[in-house]
């Protein structure tokens, strides 16, 4: 038999063992900078007090001289992998969600290399703020389609290099961080990825974008080339408001009557963490008690496909999400693009 019939039987063969999705580890990584909102208020109009009111936020974590996406990312996977108790080379697939890729062929097999995941294939996978769980679903369709046993996935994002630091309506929200989570297959059937749902519609996207800049040069013999680069963010930020208030909840209702799950069932609402008043907004919908609802943008503001897995691992880390808890997860953001995963944590084997 040649070498690609031996392949090809090897994965029929596993893919006739489909299996759940086991969540066994999470790390992150932030910015060492935090720059407050007093200190803000000296670069553009504004203050704490609109800032704290309007968002929630206090601070936000930048990318300093000495750091970048890809150190971020790296030290978020290794904190992952410690948790979990893997060696990296174990892992059979990385899957980086980010918008601000340090290279637009892709930042994931960097990730790769600096990690030494040398047995596993690695991918970007844009989808904005909800990149992470994107990313978190489609990594467990390769799992429970019998590929692969073992996946990282992060959400990172360096939003910082593409923010108008002079337009007060949007540089008060964002920051940079990442974060990571381990998926590997299961044994006995169980399946932490209880549920989940993804909607695009990009005929609203112009309400957040980060459009490519409009400029062509000429070429030659009258042919002209359009120039590379970005402009930086331009948010409406009452129509990004408007779009979550209303699909977040309609999407996690959906999704908790398509899996006949009782809202008193869920011990976690882990929503993207882009606004305490939409974070607010949602668990009211849903008659949440505010302690179950997780957030921690005061210290970070908006990381976007990081905020999910920043809040996942500080939770995990202080003992409130523990093994069996049940978390009904919801990202949103620009594309126009949002979902909802109902998810169970395992944690360590
Ligand atoms: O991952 C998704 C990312 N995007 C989002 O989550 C954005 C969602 N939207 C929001 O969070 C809110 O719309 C904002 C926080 C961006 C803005 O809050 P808002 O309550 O919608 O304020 P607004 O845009 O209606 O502005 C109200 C006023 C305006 O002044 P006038 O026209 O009433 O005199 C703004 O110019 O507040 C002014 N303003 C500010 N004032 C002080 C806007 N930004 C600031 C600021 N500091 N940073």
């Amino acid at each position: 038999m040649t070498d690609d019939a031996l392949n090809s039987t090897a994965l029929v063969k596993q893919l006739q063992s489909a299996s759940g999705v086991l969540l066994r580890g999470c790390g992150s990584a932030t910015p060492a900078r935090s720059i407050s909102n007093d200190e803000l208020g000296k670069r553009v109009e504004t203050n704490d007090a609109w800032i704290r009111s309007r968002t929630g936020i206090s601070a936000r974590r930048v990318v300093g001289s000495e750091e970048s996406l890809a150190e971020l990312s790296g030290l978020a996977a290794e904190r992952a992998l410690a948790m979990a108790d893997w060696q990296a080379d174990s892992l059979d697939l990385i899957v980086l969600a980010t918008s601000t890729p340090d290279d637009l062929f892709g930042s994931a097999p960097r990730l790769q290399a600096r990690i030494g995941a040398v047995n596993a294939a690695a991918f970007d996978l844009t989808a904005a703020c909800s990149g992470f769980l994107f990313g978190l679903v489609t990594a467990a369709q390769y799992i429970r389609s019998g590929a692969m046993r073992r996946i990282l996935v992060v959400g990172a994002d360096q939003l910082s290099r593409w923010v108008d630091w002079d337009d007060r309506r949007s540089c008060v929200l964002f920051g940079d961080a990442a974060g990571a989570l381990l998926l590997e297959a299961s044994d006995n059937g169980q399946d932490d990825l209880e549920g989940f749902l993804l909607r695009s519609d990009g005929s609203r996207g112009e309400v957040l974008q980060l459009p490519q800049v409009n400029e062509r040069r000429a070429l030659i013999g009258g042919a002209s080339h359009q120039c590379g680069g970005f402009e930086p963010i331009q948010m409406n930020g009452q129509e990004v408001y408007k779009f979550a208030v209303r699909e977040v909840p309609a999407i996690l209702d959906s999704l908790l009557r398509a899996t006949s799950t009782n809202t008193d069932s869920i011990d976690w609402l882990l929503l993207h963490q882009a606004n305490q008043r939409i974070l607010d907004a949602v668990a009211e919908r849903f008659s949440m008690p505010n302690d179950k609802v997780l957030s921690n943008l005061a210290a970070y503001g908006n990381t976007s496909a990081a905020t999910i897995a920043l809040m996942l691992d500080e939770a995990v880390r202080d003992g409130r999400i523990q093994t069996g808890h049940r978390i009904a997860s919801s990202g949103f953001g620009a594309g126009l693009s949002w979902g909802a995963a109902l998810l169970r944590w395992s944690g360590p084997a």
